[in-house]
C-alpha cells in the first residue's frame, strides 16, 4: 500500500515554535533596533541641550539666513513649548518688512510660498514661476480690469513681447538722430578726418562719465538754462522701487550735444568769427548774437560803410552789388537776422524741432524728452550684461535712419539667455520682475538678539 502524504501529516512534522528559538544573528538584530535609537537619541538630547536645533531641520538655511542656523524660534515661533513646523509671516516681519504687491482679490500668499528655507545655500529672493503663476496664470481673476497680460505661467509660456516694442509705444524724444549714418564712416566736423564713431562715444549709463572723444570743453563748461541732471536716474513713477540703491549703472544717460556731438556739429554763426553760439534757448541765443556784434562792430567801424545790400533780382537780372551806410544798429539788426536765418532754418533744426508761435520772433525748441527707462514694469541692468556687445541685444542701432525708430531688443533676443537650465541665465520671473512695493516699506527695529553669536558660544 503506497504512503499517503497529506497536508495534514506534513504540517505535523514542522516546528512550530522555531522563530521563538534564538539565533546569533537575531539576537545582533535585537540589540542592534534597541541600540541605534538609543544612540540618535542621545545625539539629539546632546544637540538639544548645547541648543542645536539643527537636527531637526529639513535643510540649511539659505545664504542671507545662514546666521540664524541655530535659531529655530526666530522663524518657528514656539507654541505650547513646541516649535511650529510652519513658519509664521510675523516672525519674518519682525526683521524685515516685506511690502504688499498690488492689491487683489486674491489674498497675498504667505512669506514662505516665495520663499522657501532650508533648500540649502540659495538666494531666497529667487520665488518659483508657479508662486507669481498662482495670480498671473489668470491675472483676470484677481484684477478683472487689469491692464496687463493676464495668462502668464512662465518666460516661454505666456509672457508677452514687451510694451515698449507694442504699436502704441513710440519714441517721446524729438532730437533728430540718424543712427545709421553715424555708425558707417563719418566726417569729424565739416572737413575733418573720417572716424568710426562707437555707442560709448555717445551712450554711458548714468553712473559713469562721460566719453569725451567728441566733446567740446567750452560747451561743457557753459552753464545752461534747461540743464536737466541725468547723474543716477530716478526711476519712472510707474515701476516699483527696488529693494537696493540702483547703482547708476543699469540705465543709460540721456545723451548730451555737449558731451557727444559739440566736436562734430559746430554752432557757427557767421564767417567773423571762429566760435559758435550757445547751445540754448534762442532768447538767450538772440542776446549772444547782438552782444557779439554790437562789440565787433565797435571794433570794426569801417564796415558799417562798407555793406553790400541784399542782393535783389529785377526782371530776373541780377542788378550790380552796390554799397550802403548804415547806423551800427542797422548793421547789428541785419546781421543777427542773417545769423538767425541760418541757425533757425538749418543749423538747430538739424537735430530739433522748432516751432515758431505767433506774435514772438524766436522759435522754440521742443523739450529733448530723451527717455531714460523704457521698461518701468521690469528691472533691466545694463551691468548685469556688460560682457555682451550693444548691438547683440540693440541690432537695430545699426540700421535705423529715424529718431523715432525702436531700438530697444524684444523679448526673443532675452529666451537666447534666459531660459531653463544649467546652461541658461535664470529665467524665473523674479530675475527680471520686482515684487514688492518696496516704496511703502516700513522700517522694522530689530528686536532679535543673536544668543549664540551673543555669548560667542557653539
Ligand atoms: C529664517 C527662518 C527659518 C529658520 C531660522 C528656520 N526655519 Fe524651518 N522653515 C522655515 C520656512 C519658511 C519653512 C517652510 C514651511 C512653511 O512655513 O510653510 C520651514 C519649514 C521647516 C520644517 C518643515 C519641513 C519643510 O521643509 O517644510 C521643519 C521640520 C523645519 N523648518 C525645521 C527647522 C529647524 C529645526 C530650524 C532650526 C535649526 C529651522 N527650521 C529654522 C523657515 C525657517
Ligand atoms: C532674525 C531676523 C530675521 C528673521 C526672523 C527673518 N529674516 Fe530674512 N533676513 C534677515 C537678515 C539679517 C537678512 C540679510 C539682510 C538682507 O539681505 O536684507 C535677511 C534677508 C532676507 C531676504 C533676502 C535674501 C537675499 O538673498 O537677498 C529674504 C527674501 C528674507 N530675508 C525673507 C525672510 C522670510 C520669508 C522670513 C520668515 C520665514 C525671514 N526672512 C525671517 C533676518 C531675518
Ligand atoms: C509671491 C511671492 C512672494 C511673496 C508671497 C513674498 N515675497 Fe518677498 N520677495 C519676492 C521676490 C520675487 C523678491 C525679489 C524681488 C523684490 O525685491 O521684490 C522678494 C524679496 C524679498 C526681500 C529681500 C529684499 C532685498 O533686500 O533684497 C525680503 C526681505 C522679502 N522679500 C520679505 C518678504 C516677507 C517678509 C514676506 C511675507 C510678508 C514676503 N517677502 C512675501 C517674492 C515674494
Ligand atoms: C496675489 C496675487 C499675485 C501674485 C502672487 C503675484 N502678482 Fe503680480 N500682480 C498682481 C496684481 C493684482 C497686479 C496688478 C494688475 C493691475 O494693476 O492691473 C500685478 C501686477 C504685476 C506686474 C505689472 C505691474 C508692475 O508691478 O510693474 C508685474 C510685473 C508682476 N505683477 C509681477 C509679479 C511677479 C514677478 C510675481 C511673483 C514673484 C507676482 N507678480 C505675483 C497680483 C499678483
Ligand atoms: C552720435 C551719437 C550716437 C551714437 C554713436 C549712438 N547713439 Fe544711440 N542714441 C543717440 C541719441 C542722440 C539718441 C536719442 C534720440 C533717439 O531717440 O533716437 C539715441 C537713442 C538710442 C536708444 C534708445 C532710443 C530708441 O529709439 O530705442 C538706443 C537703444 C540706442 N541709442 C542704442 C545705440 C547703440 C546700440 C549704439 C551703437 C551701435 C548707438 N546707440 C550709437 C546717439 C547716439
Ligand atoms: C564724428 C562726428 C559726428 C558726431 C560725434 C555727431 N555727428 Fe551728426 N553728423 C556728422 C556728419 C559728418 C553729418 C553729415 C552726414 C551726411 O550728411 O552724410 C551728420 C549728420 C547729422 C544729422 C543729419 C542726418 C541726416 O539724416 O541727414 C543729424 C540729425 C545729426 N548728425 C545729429 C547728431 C547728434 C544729435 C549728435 C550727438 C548726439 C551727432 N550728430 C554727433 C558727424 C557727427
Ligand atoms: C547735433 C545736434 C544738435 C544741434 C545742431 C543743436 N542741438 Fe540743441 N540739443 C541737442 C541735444 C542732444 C540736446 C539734449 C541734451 C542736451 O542738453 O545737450 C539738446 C537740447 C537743447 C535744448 C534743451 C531742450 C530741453 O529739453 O529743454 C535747447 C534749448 C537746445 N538744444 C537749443 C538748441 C539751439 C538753439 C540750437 C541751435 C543753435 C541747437 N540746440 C542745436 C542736440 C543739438
Ligand atoms: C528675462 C526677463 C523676464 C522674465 C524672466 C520675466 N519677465 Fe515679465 N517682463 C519683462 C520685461 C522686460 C517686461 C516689459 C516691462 C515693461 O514694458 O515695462 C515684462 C512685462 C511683464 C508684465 C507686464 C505685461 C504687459 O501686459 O505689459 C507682467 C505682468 C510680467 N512681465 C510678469 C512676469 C511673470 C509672472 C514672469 C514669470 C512667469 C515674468 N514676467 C518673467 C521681463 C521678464
Ligand atoms: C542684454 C541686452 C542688452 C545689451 C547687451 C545692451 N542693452 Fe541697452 N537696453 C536693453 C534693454 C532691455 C533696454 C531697456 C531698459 C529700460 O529702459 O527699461 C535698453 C535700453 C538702452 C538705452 C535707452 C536708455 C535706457 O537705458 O533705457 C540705450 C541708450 C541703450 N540701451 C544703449 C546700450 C548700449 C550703448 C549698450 C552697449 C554698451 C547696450 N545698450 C547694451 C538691452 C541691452
Ligand atoms: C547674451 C546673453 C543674454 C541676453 C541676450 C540677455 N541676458 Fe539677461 N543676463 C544674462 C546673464 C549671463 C546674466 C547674469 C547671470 C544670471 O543672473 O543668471 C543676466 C542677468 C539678467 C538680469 C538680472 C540682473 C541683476 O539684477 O543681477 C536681468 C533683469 C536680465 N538679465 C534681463 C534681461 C532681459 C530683459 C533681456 C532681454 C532684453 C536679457 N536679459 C537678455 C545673459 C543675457
Amino acid at each position: 500500500m503506497a504512503r499517503t502524504r497529506t497536508t495534514k501529516k506534513l504540517a505535523q512534522r514542522i516546528d512550530l515554535h522555531y522563530f521563538k528559538r534564538p539565533t546569533p544573528l537575531k539576537c545582533a538584530k535585537l540589540w542592534l533596533s534597541f541600540l541605534v535609537p538609543l544612540l540618535a537619541l542621545l545625539w539629539i538630547v546632546g544637540r538639544g541641550v548645547s541648543s542645536d536645533h539643527r537636527v531637526y531641520s529639513s535643510g540649511s538655511l539659505s545664504r542671507a539666513h545662514a546666521v540664524l542656523d541655530k535659531e529655530c524660534a526666530a522663524c518657528h515661533v514656539r507654541q505650547a513649548g513646541a516649535f511650529a513646523a510652519k513658519a509664521a509671516d510675523n516672525a519674518c516681519l519682525g526683521c524685515h518688512d516685506g511690502p504688499a504687491h498690488h492689491a487683489s482679490k486674491i489674498a497675498s500668499p504667505a512669506c514662505a510660498a516665495c520663499h522657501s528655507e532650508h533648500r540649502g545655500r540659495v538666494s531666497l529672493a529667487a520665488a518659483s514661476d508657479q508662486a507669481c503663476a498662482t495670480c498671473h496664470a489668470d491675472l483676470r481673476n484677481s484684477r478683472p480690469d487689469t491692464r496687463y497680460a493676464s495668462r502668464i505661467h512662465s518666460l516661454p509660456d505666456g509672457h508677452p513681447e514687451f510694451a515698449a516694442l507694442g504699436r502704441k509705444a513710440g519714441d517721446s524724444a524729438t532730437i533728430e538722430l540718424n543712427h545709421s549714418i553715424h555708425m558707417k564712416p563719418i566726417r569729424r566736423g565739416p572737413n575733418g578726418v573720417l572716424v568710426n564713431l562707437e555707442c560709448g562715444n555717445c551712450h554711458r549709463p548714468a553712473g559713469v562719465e562721460a566719453d569725451l572723444t567728441y566733446s567740446d570743453a567750452s560747451y561743457r563748461a557753459a552753464t545752461v538754462s534747461s540743464n536737466a541732471s541725468d547723474e543716477m536716474l530716478a526711476l519712472s513713477a510707474g515701476s516699483l522701487r527696488r529693494p537696493k540703491p540702483i547703482t547708476g549703472r543699469e540705465l543709460m544717460a540721456p545723451v548730451k550735444f555737449a558731451n557727444a556731438c559739440a566736436a562734430c556739429h559746430l554752432l557757427t554763426f557767421d564767417k567773423r568769427f571762429d566760435e559758435g553760439v550757445p547751445h540754448d534757448k534762442p532768447d538767450l541765443v538772440h542776446a549772444f548774437l547782438l552782444k557779439k556784434f554790437e562789440q565787433y562792430i565797435a571794433a570794426h567801424p569801417n564796415e558799417l560803410r562798407a555793406t553790400p545790400e541784399p542782393a535783389q533780382e529785377l526782371g530776373g537780372k541780377p542788378i550790380p552789388t552796390r554799397f550802403r551806410a548804415l547806423t551800427v544798429s542797422q548793421w547789428v539788426t541785419e546781421r543777427t537776422a542773417e545769423a538767425e536765418e541760418l541757425l533757425w532754418r538749418k543749423t538747430c533744426r538739424q537735430c530739433h524741432a522748432l516751432t515758431i508761435s505767433r506774435g514772438s520772433a524766436l522759435p522754440q525748441v521742443a523739450a529733448a524728452n530723451v527717455k531714460t527707462q523704457w521698461m518701468p514694469h521690469a528691472r533691466f541692468d545694463h551691468d548685469a550684461h556688460r560682457g555682451f556687445s550693444c548691438v547683440s541685444c540693440h541690432a537695430k542701432a545699426l540700421t535705423s535712419t529715424e529718431a523715432s525708430d525702436i531700438l530697444l531688443p524684444g523679448i526673443a533676443v532675452c529666451k537666447t539667455c534666459h531660459g531653463r537650465g544649467p546652461d541658461h541665465a535664470d529665467s524665473r520671473c523674479s530675475e527680471c520682475h520686482t515684487y514688492h512695493d518696496w516704496s511703502k516699506r516700513r522700517e522694522v527695529t530689530p528686536k532679535f538678539m543673536l544668543p549664540a553669536l551673543a555669548t560667542g558660544g557653539q
